[in-house]
């Protein structure tokens, strides 16, 4: 069993490409497993960024980079970021295999998405939605209609040969005992079934589409890390109970830099929400945390933590389904005494008491430990615990 998946706890954008990066030293293997151009992962390395959208974050560490029969996926788009990569030196058709059974993403379904999702949903317009439903609708085109139909295109020119039964070789990777990672793209809450209906995106981000989009059954799995970042974001529209529209919030996205990686959207942010990490515990299985930006969070006077909605007179513990009741609950906030500088972090025991004790809250409430922390935008500013 080595098979570890990724996936994002809350809206998304809460560094999954920057983790992915870290862990794929140690892996042959890393797949995306759905979702397609509208994802954006950034990997700062030495102070360089790169930032994919397509490709897995595991190929600054060349290792085998496979787009699951999950994903859809843009051929321009995908030259495109090729093309960034190969300016880096790397051997891109090397290390890239695509499954054959992965969806084609057209120019009609871009524009389609810009017509009628942008501004209804704040979606990335990169077809997204479009390119599902045609799957859905069992009317779509995948990779391997492509080939059949011995397509001139550029990309079938160029990446023929690595376009494959990717489920098949996973299964012959993980055979030899070899590590694999699945990283998955957005979030819980951009989940189609799990997510913020309708403002979620068309795939199901959660693990249990970690199994399907890549063709790996549940045995095979290890680990469920769920990344959560130590506040919240969410870009696009739809209910956000613990938005900060102040101060705060300003200082968070000023900060964290929260602005989009796809889109350059500002990103809405907002305190830290237990409703929603334990929830992402329950969908996910998570069997650890791995939290990202807790550097952001630094010279806040006071940080707060959502413990659960209040909705005419009741608590809700559990993230409800109605948009009407996420729209108009109040959230119920634990308040923490915050902290100068993280200084240089070494181990758990190096990081300021009150930051400790904010983290072990988390872990405490949802019943989850925390295996790495991320202080830093870097490669290298991450420990584990
Ligand atoms: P993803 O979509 O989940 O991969 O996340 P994005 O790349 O869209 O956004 C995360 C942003 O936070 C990126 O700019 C990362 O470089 C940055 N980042 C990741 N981890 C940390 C961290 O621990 N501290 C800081 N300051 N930035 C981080
Ligand atoms: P990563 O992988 C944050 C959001 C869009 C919109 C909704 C639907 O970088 O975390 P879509 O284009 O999928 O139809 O848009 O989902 N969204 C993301 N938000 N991070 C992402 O990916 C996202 N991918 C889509 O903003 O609200
Ligand atoms: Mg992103």
């Amino acid at each position: 069993m080595a098979v570890t998946i990724i996936v994002g706890s809350q809206w998304g954008d809460e560094g999954k490409g920057k983790i992915v990066d870290f862990l794929a030293k140690n892996v042959t293997v890393v797949v995306r497993y759905q979702g397609g151009g509208n994802a954006g992962h950034t990997v700062i390395v030495d102070g360089r960024k790169t930032v994919f959208h397509l490709i897995p974050s595991g190929i600054l560490q060349k290792k085998i980079c496979i787009l699951g029969n999950g994903m859809v996926i843009n051929p321009e788009g995908l030259l495109k970021e090729v093309e960034e990569i190969e300016k880096l030196g790397i051997d891109i058709k090397k290390y890239l295999f695509i499954s054959d059974r992965a969806h084609v993403i057209f120019h009609r379904h871009r524009q389609q998405d810009k017509h009628e999702n942008v501004n209804r949903i704040g979606s990335t317009g990169q077809g997204i939605g479009p390119s599902y439903t045609d799957k859905f609708a069992r009317v779509g085109t995948r990779m391997i209609d492509l080939l059949e139909k011995k397509s001139s295109s550029k990309f079938i020119a160029k990446f023929k040969s690595n376009i494959v039964d990717t489920s098949a070789l996973l299964a012959k990777i993980n055979r030899q005992k070899k590590e694999i990672i699945l990283e998955g793209a957005q979030g819980t809450l951009l989940d189609i079934d799990h997510g913020t209906y309708p403002f979620v995106t068309s795939s199901n981000s959660t693990s249990g589409g970690a199994l399907t989009g890549s063709g790996i059954g549940p045995m095979e799995v290890c680990n469920v890390f769920g990344i959560a970042k130590a506040y919240t974001t969410r870009v696009g529209n739809g209910p956000f109970p613990t938005e900060l529209s102040n101060k705060t919030g300003e200082f968070l996205r000023t900060q964290g830099k929260e602005f989009g990686a796809t889109t350059g959207r500002p990103r809405r942010c907002g305190w830290l929400d237990l409703v929603i990490l334990r929830y992402a515990v329950r969908i996910n299985s998570l069997s650890g945390w791995i939290v990202t930006k807790l550097d952001i969070l630094s010279n806040l006077p006071k940080i707060k933590v959502c413990l659960y909605y209040k909705y005419k007179g009741k608590k809700l513990y559990d993230f409800p389904a109605s948009l009407k009741v996420l729209q108009n609950c109040r959230p119920v906030y634990r308040e923490f005494s915050g902290w100068k500088d993280l200084g240089k972090v070494k181990s758990f025991a190096s990081l300021p008491k009150n930051s400790q004790k904010y983290l072990r809250f988390l872990e405490k409430e949802t019943e989850t430990p925390i295996k790495y922390l991320s202080f830093g935008q870097d490669r290298n500013q991450i420990i584990r615990l």
